[in-house]
């Protein structure tokens, strides 16, 4: 009979972007990211693993659609957790449940938000993933350097809360680890708002483009060596002390120039479409209008903001959203508010 696991993960929205590697196959990035996680219920992936003696290979459905098991990725995290898992027996640890270690998994895993749309959808998948894998066969503790080998920002979504990518500096890249910065209950009034432009895939995936970034953009190294550092301190700093304006203004400049390194690439990679420069048009024009930072945006590779605020803000600017931007005008390109709390 099979052996049977469901987790959920929850996706994550960095603050501080992770753009470029170091190396291509340990995912080692070229400066450390930091990232807010969202609250479990909102957006998420559910994954679940079964082993049996029956099974007789490896299988892999994402929505519902079979996938190629042997995507290295996908294979790194299964060897990785395998390896913990032969580690823990051979280190003869007393009352592991062992049975099944050796048996084939089939895992199932599904997003309820639009996969690939610039959504961290990789971030969850493989987070969920990894510490599914890891409950069935039994290993326990650091297992955000695994996850980090299915997809990069994978290794912040094993923490809740505010959890920085410490990039690293060795080459086997043991050191090149996720850890939280604050718990999810340390701000409790912080309210994430996710505006959906375009639900659809998106034209240059992150894995390729930054790539091209790291070859071409001399404004990413800039950023890398001599930006992000600094920024990692203030933003920590933000964090801890609740700084709003410090937290939204850090976290506007950082979007802004990951957006400038993948124009500084060559050829050009273009993530944000006209919604969302209106986005942020509208949300400096809402601050000027209150002469204070209330509202902050940030965008990954994909045109969809996701809005930071503050509670007491919220409801006034959702109404300032659906006035600029009504269901089903603008051209098809409606968007959607969606509030996520990223405390429970
Ligand atoms: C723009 O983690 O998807 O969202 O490591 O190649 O899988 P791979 O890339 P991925 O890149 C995420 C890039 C980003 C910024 C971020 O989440 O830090």
């Amino acid at each position: 009979k099979p052996n049977i696991v469901t987790c959920t993960a929850p996706v994550n929205i960095a603050v501080i972007k992770y753009w470029g590697k170091r190396n291509e196959d340990l995912i080692l990035p070229i400066n450390s990211s930091l990232s807010v996680t969202l609250h479990q219920d909102q957006l998420k992936t559910t994954t679940t693993v079964a082993t049996s003696r029956s099974f007789q290979e490896d299988r892999i459905w994402l929505n519902g659609k079979e996938e190629d098991i042997t995507h290295p990725r996908l294979q790194s995290c299964l060897r990785e957790i395998r390896r913990l898992a032969r580690k823990r027996r051979n280190d003869g640890e007393a009352g592991l449940n062992l049975t099944g270690m050796s048996h084939k998994v089939h895992i199932c895993s599904v997003n309820n938000f639009p996969t690939a749309a610039g959504l961290a959808s990789s971030a969850a998948g493989f987070a969920c993933l990894v510490y599914t894998l890891a409950q069935v066969f039994g290993v326990e503790g650091e297992l955000s350097g695994i996850a980090r080998q299915g997809s990069g920002s994978a290794c912040r979504s094993m923490y809740g809360g505010f959890v920085q990518w410490i990039m690293g500096k060795k080459d086997d890249g043991k050191d090149s680890l996720a850890q939280q910065v604050e718990p999810e209950t340390h701000w409790p009034d912080l309210r994430i708002l996710v505006l959906v432009a375009s639900a659809e895939r998106k034209q240059v995936g992150s894995t390729s483009g930054m790539q091209t970034s790291v070859q071409t953009s001399c404004l990413l190294k800039h950023r890398a060596e001599s930006v992000v550092p600094e920024r990692m301190v203030e933003m920590i700093e933000a964090v801890q002390t609740k700084d709003f304006t410090a937290f939204a203004e850090l976290t506007m400049k950082d979007s802004n120039q990951f957006h400038a390194t993948c124009l500084d690439t060559y050829p050009p990679i273009f993530y944000l479409n006209n919604v969302s420069r209106q986005v942020i048009n509208l949300v400096h024009r809402y601050n000027r209008h209150y002469g204070e930072t209330r509202v902050a945006y940030t965008f990954d590779a994909g045109p969809n903001a996701v809005i930071f605020m503050l509670q007491q803000h919220v409801t006034e600017f959702v109404q300032v959203v659906q006035h600029f931007f009504p269901p089903d005008t603008n051209g098809g390109q409606f968007i959607k508010g969606l509030p996520v709390s990223c405390a429970s």
